[in-house]
């Protein structure tokens, strides 16, 4: 492209050439040299100071050389004051051009250096949006990682949402979980816990993390273990401390950052990333899952806390459940014992008696009505013998089997308390062992002891039935009716002991009240 400026220039030349030429035609008293005026406006367009001054000084030196190349011609007065003038105009409109010149240059320094200050402004404007949107792609992951660690789900999978969380935040294609097996160990488990974006690719990795332990200071896990820090590996092919890419020539993965799970300061496991390529470390993602490990750790903890109420309630249970056994046990054993050899004694006793009775007819003593009123008494007493070892364990449950037992527990009651005992027939033959019917028995004596104490009954109905694998006994009263409130109440340990040993047979105790209407009492009870 030719140059502005070379045009202008060579106008200039052009148009001095001209005037000149004019000049040596025109004479000298004509004002034609006022024409040399016109190359100062015609630098002024190149923008270039420097021609500004040529063209005036130009104009100068042709004003003057005109002079003395034009004809001759009026009077000198004139001619000098011709070229006066012009000299005059000449460099009034030079200055004048350098003056605006100068302005706009002035005025172009600025514009630039605010171009300058705008594109600073808008690089740093840029720099700190992208930081922005780093930083509040970290506190979402946080948020996410907060919401599943305070979940109320399976340990494994908070777990598994925060590594898929992580992954997809780093862009990298696997993360992986280890875990420490309780709260005295320091060896790190594989748990089966992945975030796998191509389960087939890494099938190898995850064969040989599966089957790798890590203790203090072994592999990348092993590390954070000590450290209880995030630790990042460039390249684990090339770490000298990476057991698992000796195990297989090409692992898959390349670039490797793990961090702790904390509980204070123990380290209860351990999650770790990898990628396809070697990486650099990211100190801002590992400032981050440190804190992540944190919130991960709390709910290591709270599954721990879980776990144990879970196993102290499970031996309680089982506790409770042996020594009902051993109550039970004991109870057969003191009413046999009661039964065979106090009732025996006593049977000798009265047979004794009666025959000192026969002895002394003709005996009118007193002795005689002495020996009659201890007759009379040894006879009460072994009924109360066999009342006592029948209430400690009725025989009828071991020799007849449960539905008999109910039925005689509910007419001994009947007689007792004189509530009426329904019983509904028609469920066949129970056929249960003795261990089951003993706690179905059980449970039926405490509800009938909760109808006399609590219910103002007048009647009761039971309801007994078997069904393949389950046996139900339903237990019926027409008493003011059980709360809801009574039902779940903690202090209601006849209703839990109820259920407790229902519970140890698979089996459970339902309980509903209707105001006023009475009460039923469920009991269901595996066969087997
Ligand atoms: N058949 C019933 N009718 C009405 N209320 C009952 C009945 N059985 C139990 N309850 C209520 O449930 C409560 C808890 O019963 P339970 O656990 O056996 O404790 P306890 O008999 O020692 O009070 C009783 O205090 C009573 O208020
Ligand atoms: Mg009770």
């Amino acid at each position: 492209m030719i140059n502005k400026n070379f045009i202008y220039i060579l106008l200039a030349v052009i148009v001095a050439v001209g005037i000149l030429l004019l000049d040596t035609t025109v004479p000298l008293g004509v004002a034609d040299s006022i024409l040399y005026i016109i190359l100062v406006p015609i630098a002024f367009f190149t923008k270039n100071k420097k021609f500004i001054y040529i063209s005036a000084i130009a104009g100068t030196l042709l004003t003057v050389t005109g002079i003395f190349l034009s004809p001759p011609g009026g009077e000198i007065w004139q001619v000098i004051t011709n070229r006066s003038l012009t000299l005059f105009a000449i460099w009034v409109i030079a200055i004048l051009c350098l003056l605006e010149r100068g302005q706009s240059e002035k005025m172009k320094a600025i514009h630039a250096d605010l171009e300058k200050n705008i594109q600073k402004r808008t690089v740093d404007l840029n720099k700190s949006n992208t930081e922005l949107e780093k930083e509040s792609a970290y506190v979402q992951l946080h948020k996410d990682v907060a919401i599943a660690a305070n979940e109320k789900i399976e340990l494994q999978d908070t777990l598994k949402v925060c590594l898929s969380k992580i992954c997809a935040h780093a862009n990298w294609p696997v993360g992986h979980v280890y875990l420490v097996p309780n709260q005295t160990s320091n060896w790190l488990e594989p748990a089966k816990i992945w975030f796998l974006e191509n389960p087939s690719r890494f099938d190898t990795f995850r064969k040989i993390s599966e089957a790798t332990p890590f203790g203090p200071g072994m592999g990348l896990p092993g590390r954070v273990l000590v450290s209880k820090q995030p630790e990042w590996i460039i390249d684990v092919t090339k770490d000298t401390n990476f057991p698992r890419a000796k195990v297989a020539e090409n692992i898959g993965v390349k670039a490797g950052f793990a961090f702790p799970l904390l509980i204070g300061k123990k380290v209860v496991g351990v999650m770790e990333f990898f990628s396809v390529e070697a990486e650099e470390p990211n100190r801002d993602l590992m400032k981050v899952m440190a804190e992540v490990g944190i919130q991960l750790g709390r709910a290591v903890e709270r599954q721990w806390a879980e776990e144990d109420i879970q196993n102290s309630n499970e031996r309680l249970r089982r506790l409770y459940q042996r020594l009902e056994m051993i109550r039970e046990e004991e109870r057969t054993r003191i009413a046999r014992e009661v039964h065979d050899e106090l009732a025996q004694i006593l049977s000798t006793l009265k047979l004794e008696l009666s025959l000192l009775d026969k002895k002394m007819t003709d005996d009118k003593s007193s002795l005689r009505t002495d020996t009659q009123m201890m007759l009379l008494l040894v006879n009460n007493t072994i009924q109360t013998v066999k009342r006592i070892a029948m209430d400690l364990r009725p025989p009828i449950l071991d020799d007849l089997g449960l539905h008999e037992a109910i039925q005689w527990q509910g007419r001994e009651f009947e007689k007792r308390t004189g509530i009426n005992f329904i019983s509904e027939v028609g469920f066949g033959n129970i056929e249960l062992d003795i261990e089951r019917s003993t706690a179905i028995f059980r449970i039926f004596q405490e509800t009938l002891t909760n109808i006399l104490r609590h219910a103002k009954a007048k009647n009761i109905n039971v309801l007994m039935h078997q069904e393949d694998a389950m046996v139900t006994v339903k237990i019926k009263d027409d008493g003011i009716g059980i709360t809801s409130d009574q039902i779940s109440d903690n202090k209601s340990l006849g209703i839990l002991g109820m259920r407790e040993r229902a519970r140890a047979w698979k089996g459970d105790v339902n309980i509903q009240g209707t105001h006023d209407q009475g009460t039923t009492v469920t009991i269901n009870i595996q066969r087997n």
